[in-house]
């Protein structure tokens, strides 16, 4: 499994970075505003740090216009993945996009019907929402099955990138689904090392080592 990272805040990933776990950068228009940094200036920093797929959202919904604003986010670097919302007008950008082997991520994905769509569009991934699924009352974690079940059927490429993740139970979930990717707040990522028994064990290791009065070097 994949693991990006769902922030616009070159802080945190350059301090994930260095964990070697980080597979790519996922943000997102409220991300860029958060950061309070020029969008094509952060994104270039973020694709310089990690080399894998660093999603960059547009702004327009209309195809031409979705059309032109990928063509000047992916000049920034090889990495981008044009980040697109599951619309008409953004598959058929995604479409076209893929022609020439741009990365396109399909975002904002809420129904197994739209994933479909997004994979008969060529979408390099598929972003379903699971967070925001179960906010409104919903399983987010039903949606990621189905949406895998489905993609397994017919060997879809498109790989499913699990998003708007809250806690480490929808990782584990994802996981055991067989999801391709997910992409997690720093914060979550982070939760993953924490269990009370390792730092318990550690504590009374260490407390025992003390006592040897040895040192390794
Ligand atoms: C994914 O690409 C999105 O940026 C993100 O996961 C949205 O998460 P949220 O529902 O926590 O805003």
């Amino acid at each position: 499994m994949k693991f990006f990272i769902d922030t616009a805040d070159l802080t945190e990933i350059r301090s994930l970075t260095s964990s070697g776990l980080l597979d790519g950068v996922t943000t997102n228009p409220s991300l860029v505003a958060k950061s309070g940094r020029d969008f094509k200036e952060v994104i270039a920093d973020i694709c310089a740090v990690v080399p894998g797929p660093v999603s960059a959202e547009v702004a327009g919904t209309e195809y031409d216009q979705i059309m032109a604003e990928a063509r000047v986010l992916r000049k920034i670097a090889d990495n981008v993945c044009i980040k697109v919302p599951l619309t008409p007008d953004g598959l058929r950008a995604c479409r076209h996009l893929r022609e020439d082997g741009t990365m396109v991520n399909v975002t904002l994905c809420f129904s197994p019907a739209q994933a479909i769509l997004a994979a008969k569009s060529r979408a390099s991934f598929i972003s379903p929402f699971v967070g925001r699924v179960d906010d409104i009352g919903w399983d987010g974690m039903q949606l990621i099955s189905d949406i895998v079940e489905i993609y397994d059927n017919y060997e879809f490429e498109t790989e499913v990138l699990v998003a708007s993740i809250r806690h480490p139970g929808h990782l584990i979930e994802a996981a055991k689904m067989g999801a391709h990717v997910a992409t997690l707040p720093p914060a979550v990522l982070r939760s993953l090392f924490n269990h009370p028994l390792t730092e318990k064990g550690l504590a009374a290791f260490l407390a025992d080592w003390a006592k040897t009065g040895q040192s390794i070097i």
